[in-house]
């Protein structure tokens, strides 16, 4: 488990100060994949260069293992810092080495034995899918590989955090999926707990299972991605679900009176399957479907859709879907059906 507590770091240049971190506080429990997201900015590769000991927070606790490790010093913060995998921001590899030669570069630090080390690269360059790629150069590696290479090379060193910073920026949607499956084989494989700080919202959506918004330094939402997605009002829930409006007005039908519009998220294949026809049919309700959709987050499936209930016991239905864990909120109704 890593628990960031109270973190604040403020950075003065020039006369004039920013505060990068305003007394941040998350917890990523162990072998879980958590996402930082944020404008550009907003204190996330500040977060991340804290957490991996690569700079001092003013103030604040972070823990891995119940250890703080900001009042480290020394042996025993170097140490730590081995324990903490890193793939910085942008392209890091030397390129001077090959692929191999650059995931080799911690365990040299190390002083490990050349034999084991061959071994130990060997199986990390397996991991990341490029054995065929060991003894070729940076520049001759696609962006996507030469991330896999980083990953790999913060792996070297059996860390059990692995920090990754826009792992995946600037890359096209199919490279981008090969990073994220090297990381997500990172967490399944080795255990490692991941942090990945990002933009770009399909990496939450394919690997996360928590996610942490910075703005301008502060958290500003936090906890799991199936939680947070139904709370109304969230920011993650409106930018990973469907939008509910925008399909109604391709609404099969239109003017069509409802006792009770709602909007429901269902969270897992059953809900999301069996639900909503099996409350129209258990409470004899009409049940149409005004807009939404279904999504995947990770392995689960995730619905929002508007719904438009008719019939008398339209209020008993919703009821027992909210029951059943369905997330319902009831939208007001004006004189036509439509929700106001
Ligand atoms: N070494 C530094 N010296 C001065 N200011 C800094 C330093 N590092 C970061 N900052 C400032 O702190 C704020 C947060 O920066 P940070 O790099 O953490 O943002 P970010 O969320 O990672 O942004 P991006 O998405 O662009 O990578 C910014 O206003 C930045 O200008
Ligand atoms: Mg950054």
């Amino acid at each position: 488990m890593i628990t960031v507590e109270n973190l604040t770091k403020t950075f003065t240049q020039s006369n004039t100060s920013v505060a990068a971190l305003d007394d941040v506080s998350l917890e990523v429990p162990d072998g879980s994949v958590c996402g930082v997201v944020g404008t550009s900015g907003a204190g996330k590769s500040t977060l991340a260069r804290c957490i991996a000991l690569l700079e001092k927070p003013d103030t604040g606790a972070i823990r891995v293992d119940g250890t703080d490790l900001v009042s480290l010093e020394g042996s025993k913060l170097r140490a730590a810092r081995r324990r903490i995998g890193v793939v910085p921001q942008g392209d890091s590899l030397l390129r001077q080495r090959t692929a191999a030669g650059n995931v080799a570069l911690p365990l040299e630090s190390a002083k490990v034995p050349a034999a084991q080390r061959r071994s130990r690269v060997a199986e990390l360059l397996d991991l990341v899918g490029l054995s065929d790629k060991a003894s070729v150069y940076p520049d001759h590696l696609s962006g996507g590989q030469r991330q896999r290479v980083a990953v790999a090379r913060a792996l070297a060193a059996k860390p059990s955090v692995l920090l990754a910073d826009e792992p995946t920026s600037a890359l096209d949607p199919a490279t981008t999926d090969s990073v994220l499956t090297v990381l997500e084989r990172a967490r399944s494989e080795l255990g490692v707990t991941v942090l990945v700080v990002t933009h770009d919202m399909a990496v939450v959506r394919r690997i996360a299972d928590d996610v942490a918004v910075l703005e301008q330094g502060r958290v500003v939402e936090h906890g799991k991605v199936l939680d947070l997605v139904s709370e109304p009002g969230s920011r993650i829930g409106s930018t990973l679900l469907p939008e509910t409006d925008q399909a109604s007005v391709l609404r099969p039908d239109s003017g069509q009176q409802h006792d009770v519009v709602a909007e429901v998220v269902l969270v897992g294949f059953a809900a999301v399957g069996a639900l909503l026809p099996e409350a129209s049919s258990r409470f004899g309700v009409e049940l149409s479907i005004l807009g939404g959709g279904l999504t995947r987050l990770g392995d689960t499936p995730v619905a929002k859709f508007r719904v438009g209930l008719s019939g008398e016991r339209s209020e008993s239905a919703l009821k027992w879907m909210i029951e059943r864990d369905a997330h319902v909120r009831r939208a007001p109704v004006s004189v036509d059906g439509v929700a106001a």
